[in-house]
């Protein structure tokens, strides 16, 4: 490892379905991941709300069951996250693409979820934003306006403009340390964050990952490997 920080220098971290796996949730282009196994057009997009909202209600309602019912707990990968935003004395931000809720289990605070959080609707007819563990179907009413047809998953699409992007650009630009952390780096805007922090000054970037993503060359640092081995190991050098 070859980063130099000042302590209370600033870190991002950006991290994607890669460091919920060994947690027990599926990735979506990996082997065997969620995209292998359903259409993306006919689940992930405003279009397919539209088209067949019961078919985008049950792909959200199947994986929020698994979060509700299996209840997958925080890896050592999340863990080493949360242990360095309390003893790191600068600022730590996480910017996560995942829609879970392992960074909050593992007790990390400064979290911005750029593609929303399953445990969460919204009303198009009222705006209301709520915490939701249940199935959510086209009839149920909204709680608030009791509207039917406008509840739908807190989720940002394809084509949707991703939640907080001027507060992360903000933290980017102020980035002393750049990480990126399980993600394959398919997905814009969050793909091209590491060549934003080059652009706006003297930023270190490493990627950790199980094998390179797409956006590997841009990284100063690479480390591969499973994300609770990878990670943690990363942390215990950068507290040292
Ligand atoms: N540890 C570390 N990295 C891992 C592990 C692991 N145990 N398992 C897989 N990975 C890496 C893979 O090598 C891959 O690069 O995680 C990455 C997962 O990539 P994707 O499945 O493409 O997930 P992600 O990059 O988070 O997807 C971005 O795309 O589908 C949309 O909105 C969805 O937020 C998601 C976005």
């Amino acid at each position: 490892m070859n980063v130099n920080i000042d302590k209370e220098g600033t870190i991002v971290i950006l991290t994607g379905a890669g460091i919920s796996r060994e947690s027990g949730l599926d990735t979506f282009r990996c082997k065997d991941g969620i995209w292998s196994k359903v259409n993306l057009e006919d689940v992930a997009t405003p279009e397919a709300f539209m088209r067949d909202p019961d078919m985008v209600q049950g792909f959200y309602n199947a994986r929020r069951a698994q979060l509700t019912n299996e209840r997958p707990k925080p890896n050592p990968g999340h863990l080493a996250l949360a242990r360095l935003e309390k003893e790191w004395p600068g600022r730590v931000l996480i910017v996560t693409q995942n829609i879970d809720d392992l960074h909050e289990q593992a007790s990390n605070e400064n979290i911005i979820h750029m593609h929303g959080e399953l445990l969460k609707i919204r009303c198009n007819h009222c705006d209301v934003l709520l915490q939701w563990e249940e199935e959510l179907h086209t009839n149920t009413p909204c709680p608030k306006c009791n509207e039917t047809g406008g509840l739908r998953p807190h989720v940002v699409w394809f084509g949707e403009v991703p939640l907080e992007m001027d507060t992360i650009y903000e933290a980017l630009e102020d980035a002393d340390l750049f990480m990126s952390i399980g993600t394959s780096g398919n997905v814009y805007p969050a793909a091209g964050f590491v060549q934003a922090v080059q652009q706006f000054g003297d930023c270190h970037t490493v990627e950790l990952n199980l094998d390179p993503s797409n956006g590997a060359t841009s990284f100063a640092e690479t480390i591969y490997g499973p994300a609770s081995e990878v990670v943690p190991a990363f942390v215990d050098k950068l507290l040292a």
